[in-house]
């Protein structure tokens, strides 16, 4: 039976928290009281004692032309580039010197091993912005061993010749923001880009340049229904990324008061709607080549993320499921969070204002953090193994975490029962798996693991 004809599980384990478990512990647990201080500390400890561990360095570039109504991201809107330049050369270049002062004072040579510019839209750049940005990464990041290097595509702002200069900057990996190609769905969420547009980017020279391309796609947008996204992904195959994401929408006007322009003219897809909606895409793309690659991942069977998937390499993060080779992220820009190994989470302020003061006085710009405890690092690993590949290994976990599973999480297992009975995950002596309906509450089954949210079902 399909996810949409269990309604009554549907209401069931419908819950309006959504975490998407990016992060173990979530955002809203680390601390304000984590300072600049301690983030260097955390650097100057750490590293030392993780000298081979791979690094990806990520950049945030929170400006925008146009606002997407459906945009969660730090971002101002802006067509002033003289706002953008004084971000870059003013505040994000001596956020890098104040990095690069504390590794070198410290001795460290970090392994960067990936680069990811992220948005907002790092497409704003002016090519001479973009090469200034460039040759400074180039005086800390040796880019000879740099693997990945993608950036954040907005398809609506470059031409094919603007991929080949970031090809001729060692940029190899392309994501492009598609989010939906159906035209009433795209006017609604203020963003028009056909898919010809996105056809005449990707030309054959350009496939060859980069042979990683990402699509971004989103479930839960206005107008959006099963038919549309068929067509949708009608689309998207014939466009053939050999990457795309899935992702649910996050609707928080609490936080973006502009989203509710997104329901001006119709409602948002219910949750059952999202869940019809998710499932068609999934198995559209399944049934047309497409591996899974975590629970809103997919990638064509060679490609690095499918390989990664199958040597269970892979990690689900707030990049997508990533190939999980750099799991350390080294973060600047505003709202970036970075994460060193198990230890250590680390975020940026989000408001440019703090942001800028912070960098001003001389210090780097942190909002909050965390040091993970002994549980919180177990509970990661399970939560992010639910996550990227719907089962556990009781075995490999206490092997792993020196810990019997099933003693250290006797609760949480006889909570699990209630899932096992309604078809959810398959319980065994020393396993867990999801069932392919259980697949769809994974969010709802890692949060059994949270130590911090506690999951209650919904009474029917
Ligand atoms: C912030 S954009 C940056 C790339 C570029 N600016 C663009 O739009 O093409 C990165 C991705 O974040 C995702 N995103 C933005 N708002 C979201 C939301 N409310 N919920 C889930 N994902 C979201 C979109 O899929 C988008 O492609
Ligand atoms: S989706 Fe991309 S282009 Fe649209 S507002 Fe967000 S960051 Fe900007």
């Amino acid at each position: 039976m399909s996810v949409t004809e269990n309604i009554k599980l549907l209401k069931k384990y419908h819950q309006n928290l959504v975490f998407d478990y990016t992060e173990y512990p979530t955002k809203a647990i680390w601390s304000e009281k984590f300072s600049s201080e301690d983030y260097k500390k955390a650097i100057s400890e750490w590293f030392p004692k993780n000298k081979a561990s791979p690094v990806l360095f990520y950049l945030h570039t929170p400006f925008c032309e146009q606002l997407c109504y459906f945009c969660l991201c730090s971002k101002e809107i802006t067509k002033d580039y003289d706002k953008v330049k004084d971000y870059l050369y003013n505040y994000l270049f001596k956020e890098i010197d104040m990095l690069e002062e504390v590794l070198v004072k410290n001795k460290i040579e970090l392994n960067f091993k990936e680069i990811y510019f992220g948005g907002g839209s790092p497409t704003y750049y002016k090519d001479e912005e973009f090469v200034a940005l460039i040759d400074r990464l180039k005086k800390f990041i040796n880019f000879k061993n740099i693997d990945d290097f993608t950036v954040e595509i907005d398809p609506r702002r470059v031409d094919p010749s603007k991929l080949i200069f970031y090809k001729q900057n060692s940029v190899n990996r392309l994501s492009f923001g598609i989010q939906d190609f159906d035209h009433k769905v795209q006017e609604e969420i203020n963003r028009v880009q056909t898919p010809e547009l996105v056809d005449k980017l990707l030309t054959p020279e350009i496939r060859k340049l980069f042979p990683t391309i990402n699509f971004d796609l989103l479930i839960g947008l206005p107008s959006q229904n099963v038919k549309s996204i068929d067509k949708t992904i009608d689309e998207v195959i014939k466009l053939k990324p050999s990457q795309i994401q899935t992702m649910y929408m996050h609707y928080k006007p609490q936080t973006r008061k502009y989203m509710v322009r997104m329901l001006r003219n119709n409602p948002l897809p219910d949750f059952f709607d999202r869940k019809a909606i998710f499932d068609k895409a999934s198995k559209k793309l399944l049934s047309a080549g497409y591996n899974r690659a975590g629970f809103e991942s997919y990638a064509l069977p060679n490609d690095p993320l499918d390989k990664s998937m199958k040597e269970k390499k892979a990690v689900y993060n707030s990049l997508g499921t990533q190939k999980g080779e750099a799991i350390n992220f080294l973060a600047v820009g505003s709202s970036a969070h970075g994460c060193f190994g198990d230890d250590y989470y680390v975020q940026n302020y989000y408001e440019q204002n703090l942001y800028r003061e912070a960098i001003s006085k001389g210090n780097l710009p942190i909002y909050r953090g965390m040091k993970l405890g002994d549980d919180d690092k177990i509970r990661r690993n399970i939560v992010r193994d639910i996550r990227t590949y719907f089962n556990l290994n009781f075995k490999e976990l206490n092997e792993k975490h020196k810990i019997n599973f099933k003693e250290y999480f006797k609760k949480e297992l006889s909570f699990l029962k209630e899932f096992e009975d309604d078809g959810l995950v398959n319980l065994k002596d020393d396993y867990l798996q999801l069932t392919e309906l259980g697949e769809h509450f994974s969010p709802q089954i890692a949060c059994v693991f949270d130590a911090y949210n506690k999951i209650e079902l919904n009474k029917i």
